[in-house]
């Protein structure tokens, strides 16, 4: 049944659902499956992009993330430009090939035109030749358009479940978190240009099987081009934190994010997917487990070491002393003992994007 179910290529909700639920060795055979469908599409391939986290100033309120407005007990801090140019410079030097610029939300004008400036400075420092990622939450189309004009490639904006009542669980329920908002940003950074990725999180307090089976068809049906999605770690000074009790254990939600990249990459062989960061928080080989179970995508973080512990979405967040020199030292040997190999130099680019592009 299970061996059948693997072979498909089209997948319906129930077939979904079906591989979300597979307990014990049917585990493995699912990210297997995964595997030999990655290294038949996208091939055995890991493309690195360098993660400047920009800013942990934010204007939202989400009930689970760290750096949400209300926790009075982060510093916030946002990097200099200097700063940003040095992270940029390293990952040009080390043949990185792709940045992710993320920061809290913010919507002012001065924030605007500051990553339309950082956007500009990189290319001209680093020869145009990184491509840039953005993951600045939710604009305005012609933000996003002026930031796509100012040489930003990508855009990450996660609509972290796509069950509306759950998404109001997780985020006030009120305008500036609206979960339409959120739908009508990821539209329009389609229209602005973008190869455009979403995500969620994975096993949120009162999340099903079926929600999650739910946010694959989402995936699907968007024809996202790049994913990032991990497990949901709680964060101790956030209202979320109430739910603890209802969580799956932390070993659950890791296996059930690896199965979810498997179920995706099944689904959709030629997207590109991110091992996430959340997935080491909760092993320490998590960010390989990923590589094995689809991903291929890893971003090491290059956020200045001093800033990192003020940029705790979750409990826990690993590397928070590793200087990046540190920290991307052993990667190739790391990615290499698995046999994936690093794409230095290159781009990366989503081939489902580039497909749809003709
Ligand atoms: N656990 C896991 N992921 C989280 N994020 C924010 N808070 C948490 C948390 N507590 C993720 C969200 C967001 C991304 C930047 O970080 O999915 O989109």
């Amino acid at each position: 049944m299970l061996d059948n179910l693997l072979k498909q290529q089209n997948f319906s909700r129930e077939d979904l659902i079906s591989l979300l639920s597979v307990k014990g060795d049917d585990t493995q055979k699912v990210l297997d499956r995964a595997l030999e469908v990655k290294a038949a599409t996208v091939g055995r391939k890991v493309y690195l992009r360098g993660l400047i986290e920009l800013s942990n100033v934010c204007a939202k309120d989400c009930y689970y993330c760290g750096i949400r407005k209300s926790n009075k007990h982060v510093n916030r801090y946002t990097l200099t430009d200097e700063e940003v140019y040095q992270a940029a410079d390293f990952a040009w030097r080390k043949g990185f090939g792709s940045l992710v610029i993320q920061s809290g939300e913010l919507t002012s004008p001065a924030f605007v035109s500051h990553i339309e400036q950082l956007l500009k400075g990189i290319h001209q420092r680093t020869n145009a030749e990184l491509s840039i990622t953005l993951s600045c939450g939710e604009q305005p189309y012609e933000v996003f358009k002026r930031w796509q004009e100012a040489g930003a490639h990508r855009y990450l904006l996660r609509i972290e479940t796509t069950n509306k009542k759950l998404y109001y669980q997780i985020h006030p329920e009120n305008a500036l978190h609206a979960y339409e908002k959120r739908i009508k940003a990821l539209e329009d950074l389609r229209k602005a240009g973008y190869q455009v990725g979403t995500g969620v999180m994975i096993g949120l307090p009162e999340q099903t099987i079926a929600d999650l089976a739910d946010d694959l068809l989402f995936f699907k049906s968007l024809d996202i081009d790049m994913v990032g999605m991990g497990p949901y770690i709680e964060h101790a000074e956030t209202p979320l934190f109430e739910k603890f009790m209802l969580l799956w254990p932390a070993s659950e939600r890791f296996r059930m994010s690896l199965l979810m990249l498997a179920t995706l990459r099944l689904l959709m062989p030629d997207i590109n997917m991110a091992s996430s960061t959340a997935l080491e928080t909760l092993d320490p080989l998590g960010r390989q487990s990923g590589l094995l179970a689809g991903a291929n995508v890893v971003m090491p973080n290059l956020t200045p070491v001093i800033n990192r512990i003020n940029y705790q979405l979750y409990n826990n967040k690993p590397n928070l002393d590793k200087d990046p020199a540190l920290s991307t030292s052993s990667l190739n040997q790391v990615i290499e003992a698995i046999g994936e190999k690093i794409c230095y130099y290159e781009p990366g680019n989503s081939q489902h994007f580039l497909k749809r592009q003709g």
